[in-house]
């Protein structure tokens, strides 16, 4: 199996090639998810919401995400590997960040990943420099909940989607080697992903990204929270685990997920 790298992610887009992503928490996982050749694994902070059982993300500390980072790494050989900066741990100053970050690739992580656009470029740009890769996250950037008045469809006006377009561009210039795009309609997606030349990775941002993530206790129906509008429950015509992942592997890859009952 060979090592899934941010060039080989790159190549991907460019020749229409869905990228797959999960998110992906522990060993047991990680090797099932990596025999059904998923690209990318995401140590998402979503896990302080499916695993901790808080309502946000804002709980989770850098201790969990090197713990869970060490889970995964250890089982995986073939997917690239994504941490998540959880919310505190590189906000302060690209000194913070890449403090942060070098605890993450040390875990295991090759490739970190934060929210927010322009004002996190030239933190971006620090990591990018001392060679950390780095996957921004725009749109809804889930660490800043409160500040964006709950879990909304962002990109909703015209001068929201040109600051979409501005942030996914000042990631791209700044280096960062992939953007996940989160919870905007169809269109935005496509024009996020039309406008820059590095993967954009969605969730509920439609069918025109270059590659999709779900949570995985998502599309495993694990999670018995708030269901979002763009989760398919993989689960419900597969008989065991490893078969619902393919089938979410085969979905993406042949463009049929997310279908128009999953999008904006
Ligand atoms: O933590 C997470 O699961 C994420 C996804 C929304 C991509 O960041």
């Amino acid at each position: 199996m060979a090592k899934v790298t941010s060039a080989m992610i790159q190549k991907m887009r460019l020749d229409k090639d869905p990228v797959t992503m999960l998110t992906c928490t522990d060993a047991s996982f990680a090797g099932m998810l990596d025999q059904a050749e998923v690209d990318m694994f995401l140590i998402g902070d979503s896990l302080g919401m499916v695993i901790q059982g808080d309502n946000s993300t804002l709980g989770v500390t850098m201790g969990d995400m090197v713990y869970h980072t060490r889970c995964v790494a250890k089982a995986t050989n073939r997917a690239l590997i994504v941490g998540d900066l959880p919310f505190g741990s590189y906000q302060k100053s690209p000194e913070q960040a890449i403090e942060n970050a070098i605890e993450l690739m040390a875990a295991g992580a090759q490739m970190v990943k934060l929210e927010g656009g322009v004002v996190m470029s030239d933190t971006v740009r620090f990591l990018v420099d001392r060679g950390i890769p780095v996957c921004g996250h725009i749109g809804l950037t889930p660490q800043s909940v409160h500040a964006l008045g709950g879990f909304k469809v962002q990109g909703k006006s015209e001068e929201a989607i040109n600051d979409l377009i501005v942030a996914a561009k000042a990631l791209e210039q700044s280096g960062a080697s992939a953007i996940v795009l989160e919870l905007v309609p169809n269109d935005v997606g496509g024009r996020v992903t039309e406008a820059i030349n590095i993967p954009v990775i969605g969730i509920g941002a439609g069918p025109y990204c270059s590659g999709q993530v779900l949570n995985l206790y998502d599309m495993l129906d694990i999670y018995q929270g708030r269901k979002p509008k763009f989760v398919k429950n993989f689960m419900a015509d597969s008989s065991s685990i490893l078969d619902a992942v393919k089938a979410y592997v085969t979905e993406v890859k042949a463009g049929t997920f997310p279908g128009p009952e999953h999008c904006f």
